[in-house]
């Protein structure tokens, strides 16, 4: 990458991960403790739906019937996007697909970027090599967002029309004789567009500099409305967070997912290979060529208590050309499983909880009114095998006994080939991602509290 130099203060960095739960959380309650410093090597990671939010924008909480159905509809549409990325692989840009755009983040990552630095939420998003930040004057952006102030920095640098970074964008526009005009793109998917600058600025993450850091600086949104925060795209092809500081990072980095019901910011991105777990069960990765951003994993099936589920070997197989198999996701709440496999899943969990009615809620169906005893579920990947604990299955209510399983096929009349394992089935783990020697690794950990 052009200019993307790190200057290196510590080997590894945390980052506290802050969660974020969409549309279910009130502002950022005064009972929410103040954010801690990300420390030398130690960002805080949120939750972008829970309690404390640094979003915080959702004044009505809803139901938990509508949360759940909030929830479900935008895994939905994240999982068609992750299909349409694994099954026709796009060129590698820079700056989001209109789709991933216009999503809400998960988790987000505080950073600062320019001179002298701008605080900033970044998106962490494990299956994007996307970085694009909000910037000031951008017509259609949330207002609740306080955007880069591009002006503000002297360190900014608009990429020119002529540099050869800029025909890796979208859609750009076209070239002055010069080649000195800013680098423009655009992106439009149905009734959405948006509009951008690519640029180059000093990003700041904990206590580490990336100098001339690529992004694209949103100048224009139109249609469904863009998130506020930027995004850290973690994925791991060409252009990504992780390609622009692999010197430095070694394409290596962990986090730990709290809750999203948590209060704390107790989640941590730490990038770099120091301080990451040396005694950690790990599973190949699998690499798509047609899909490079995507962190493809060998789940070879599902125990549900005792009981390997019968899935049809189709449905877990890894396919390049298809782009069928199974990816890790931090973007997809709950996880998604092929129609054939998630009814394996979903029938014996019901035939473990017996006597009592099975109900649907929000877009799960295997609901129970009643208190009832869960089965363990544990994932089985080639070389590991992850148990999950049972607050990584179950969502219950906050009041009432009423809980359903966590996991739902692919949307409705879509006949997708992917299987996602989302973040609520990865919290309270601490997630090895270790490209260079292509493995992810899963160790208990537990980084929420409560
Ligand atoms: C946050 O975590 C600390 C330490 O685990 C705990 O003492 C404190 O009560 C927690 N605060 C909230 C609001 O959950
Ligand atoms: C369980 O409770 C939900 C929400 O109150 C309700 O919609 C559903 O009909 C109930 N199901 C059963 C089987 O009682
Ligand atoms: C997945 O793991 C199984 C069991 O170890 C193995 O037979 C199969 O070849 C693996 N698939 C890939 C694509 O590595």
């Amino acid at each position: 990458m052009g200019g993307a130099m790190l200057s290196r203060i510590a080997a590894a960095m945390t980052l506290q991960l802050v969660v974020m739960v969409s549309g279910g959380a009130a502002a950022a309650a005064s009972s929410c403790p103040a954010t801690p410093p990300d420390t030398g090597a130690t960002l805080q990671v949120s939750h972008a739906f829970g309690p404390c939010s640094p979003l915080g924008t959702s004044a009505t909480a809803p139901s938990w019937a509508g949360f759940l159905a909030d929830q479900s509809s935008r895994d939905a549409s994240r999982l068609l996007y992750l299909d349409s990325l694994a099954v026709r692989g796009r060129a590698y840009a820079p700056i989001a697909s209109g789709r991933q755009l216009l999503q809400t983040p998960t988790y987000v990552v505080r950073a600062r970027l320019g001179t002298p630095p701008q605080p900033l939420l970044l998106a962490v998003d494990t299956s994007n090599d996307a970085a694009w930040i909000p910037c000031a004057g951008c017509t259609g952006c949330p207002t609740s967002a306080s955007p880069f102030n591009p002006s503000a920095s002297s360190s900014f640098r608009a990429v020119p029309c002529g540099s050869p970074l800029c025909t890796q964008a979208p859609n750009p526009t076209p070239c002055s004789a010069t080649g000195k005009a800013a680098c423009g793109f655009s992106l439009t998917y149905a009734d959405s567009s948006l509009q951008a600058a690519l640029s180059q600025d000093a990003l700041a993450v904990a206590t580490d500099v990336v100098k001339g850091y690529t992004f694209g600086c949103l100048q224009r949104a139109t249609g469904t409305a863009a998130p506020p925060q930027g995004l850290l795209g973690l994925g791991r092809g060409p252009l990504s967070f992780l390609a622009q500081t692999k010197d430095t990072y070694h394409s290596t980095f962990s986090y730990c997912l709290p809750s999203f019901k948590s209060l704390n910011f107790s989640g941590t991105l730490r990038l770099g290979r120091a301080g990451q777990p040396q005694r950690i069960k790990t599973t190949p990765l699998l690499a798509n060529p047609h899909r490079s951003s995507l962190y493809y994993v060998n789940m070879t099936g599902v125990r549900v208590g005792k009981t390997v589920v019968p899935i049809p070997p189709s449905a877990l197989a890894f396919d390049p050309a298809t782009g069928a198999g199974t990816v890790l996701d931090s973007g997809t709440m709950f996880t998604r499983l092929v129609a054939p496999a998630y009814a394996a899943v979903r029938d014996e969990v019901r035939r473990r909880v017996r006597g009592a009615p099975v109900s649907s809620l929000g877009g799960f169906d295997t609901c129970f009114n009643v208190t009832v005893k869960w089965p363990v579920v544990t994932l089985l990947f080639d070389g590991a095998q992850v148990t999950l604990p049972e607050e990584n299955v179950v969502i219950r209510s906050t009041y009432g006994s009423t809980s359903c399983l966590a996991m739902a096929a692919a949307p409705d009349g879509v006949n997708t080939v992917l299987n996602v394992i989302a973040s609520m089935q990865q919290q309270n783990h601490r997630v090895l991602f270790d490209v260079p020697n292509g493995r992810v690794g899963f160790a208990r950990e537990r980084c929420t509290a409560a």
